[in-house]
């Protein structure tokens, strides 16, 4: 079966969290070193859910969990995924003080929500989710880069 063309996947509902996930499973097909990730959208709306998918994509095996409290997660994959949560840390000048700036690079893949809060440190060229909720298990999932 040939892969579909990474815009193919999305624009789509899924009704449930597996169908969240399996399209971060697919996603993770399409991502290299080097790409940062935003996901956008309201509380509850999937991300935490799609990243889990990536990382299953990836074969990681052990627990993924939000980096709500944490900030800033990190997963040993064929890449190093960096899972970071914006939403309670609004503060840019705490970002550049942990270092943050310093994952961006070729050595790492970064999956960043809410990262409109952080938007001006970060570099022009992201690839941007955004989820949507439209019903309480449905999401619309939708990419641009
Ligand atoms: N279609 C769906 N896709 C993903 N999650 C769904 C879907 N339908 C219901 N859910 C539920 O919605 C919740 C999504 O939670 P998740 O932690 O992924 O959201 P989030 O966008 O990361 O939120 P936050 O901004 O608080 O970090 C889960 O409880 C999940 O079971
Ligand atoms: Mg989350």
């Amino acid at each position: 079966m040939k892969l579909k063309k990474i815009n193919d996947l999305f624009n789509a509902t899924t009704t449930n969290h597996l169908e969240t996930q399996e399209l971060g499973i697919k996603f993770s097909k399409f991502i290299k070193n080097g790409d940062i990730v935003t996901l956008n959208g309201d509380l509850g709306s999937g991300k935490t859910t799609f990243v889990k998918g990536v990382l299953m994509g990836l074969g990681y095996e052990s627990e993924v969990t939000s980096p709500t409290y944490t900030l800033i997660n990190e997963y040993r994959t064929k890449y190093n995924i960096i899972h970071l949560d914006c939403y309670r840390e609004k503060d840019i000048n705490r970002w550049l003080n942990i270092g943050l700036i310093d994952y961006f690079n070729n050595q790492n893949i970064l999956f960043i929500e809410w990262a409109e809060n952080i938007k001006n440190i970060l570099p022009n060229k992201t690839k941007n989710l955004f989820f949507e909720v439209i019903k309480s298990n449905q999401r619309l999932i939708k990419y641009y880069e």
